[in-house]
């Protein structure tokens, strides 16, 4: 098992070693981001949105991402998993939170739960913590939030917000947060924020600063073939070559040249003799 631990990424901070996380929702993309020694994979609640059609992450529901995160472990026996507790799963009764909590530690085998906001869910960063699960916080642009927010957009660009992220980054740290990730604020902010706290960053769309960088898979690979936020860096352009593929076997079907005696198989005269009594 060479999974990176609370420790070894604190680490990787103190040596200024950069760590790279990306998001995985299946075996097969879990395999390949642990081929390509990633450091961390996120189960993102992104999900709802790049896997299963959703408009934005608010509908995804526990069960959804138990289901996605017990997929993604199967690939990935030997990274770290973080998995991302769904919309309004810690908000009520601490109790319910933990409860929430466990299901995804004991049935997904999760190395650790991320979950968005400041220090108005302390209570339940808390109660995690105290039963022994590494939580991860997450900070700036929270699309779990997005309705109340009022779109995707820069977080904390004037003094007095930025203020308050700094002030709650302190405070989730305080509370035992092994992680923090900063999504879609400012350069400075993200910069701050990282030499302010001990613990590393994890930025996407939060500078270079920070003590490592998240994307979102089908982002990474060019999957969507549509307009992707600011901070996305595309390395292929999955969508193109899948299009186009999909579209080449289709013709060969249509053309009936595929498939050629190559990709079928044979039979022996005498067996055919049979079949046809
Ligand atoms: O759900 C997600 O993919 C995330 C990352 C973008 C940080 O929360
Ligand atoms: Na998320």
């Amino acid at each position: 098992n060479r999974r990176h631990t609370t420790r070894t990424l604190r680490a990787m901070k103190q040596k200024a070693e950069k760590i790279a996380m990306v998001t995985a929702y299946d075996a097969n993309q879990a395999r390949l981001a642990e081929e390509a020694e990633m450091d961390i994979i996120l189960v993102g609640d992104s999900v709802g949105m790049v896997m299963l059609g959703y408009d934005t992450t608010i509908p995804v529901t526990l069960d959804e991402m138990i289901h996605h995160a017990k997929a993604v472990r199967r690939g990935a026996q030997n990274t770290m998993m973080l998995v991302d507790l769904p919309f309004a799963t810690y908000h009520g009764d601490p109790q319910v939170s933990l409860k929430n909590a466990m299901r995804v530690m004991q049935e997904a085998h999760a190395d650790g739960l991320k979950l968005e906001g400041g220090r108005e869910i302390l209570p339940h960063v808390e109660v995690l913590i105290n039963a022994g699960i590494p939580v991860c916080a997450h900070l700036g642009l929270t699309p779990q939030a997005v309705l109340k927010l009022g779109g995707y957009r820069v977080q904390g660009r004037d003094k007095e917000t930025a203020q308050r992220l700094l002030e709650d980054a302190r405070a989730l740290e305080a509370a035992g947060a092994f992680l923090l990730v900063l999504e879609c604020v400012p350069n400075d902010v993200g910069a701050l924020v990282t030499e302010q706290l001990a613990i590393p960053t994890i930025g996407i769309g939060a500078g270079a600063a920070c003590s490592g960088q998240v994307l979102v898979y089908h982002d990474v690979l060019g999957m969507h073939g549509q307009d992707t936020a600011k901070f996305v860096k595309s390395y292929a352009s999955l969508h193109e070559v899948t299009r186009s593929a999909l579209l080449a076997y289709r013709n060969d079907v249509k053309q009936s040249s595929f498939p050629t005696a190559e990709y079928t198989y044979e039979i022996h005269v005498d067996e055919l003799d049979q079949l046809y009594g």
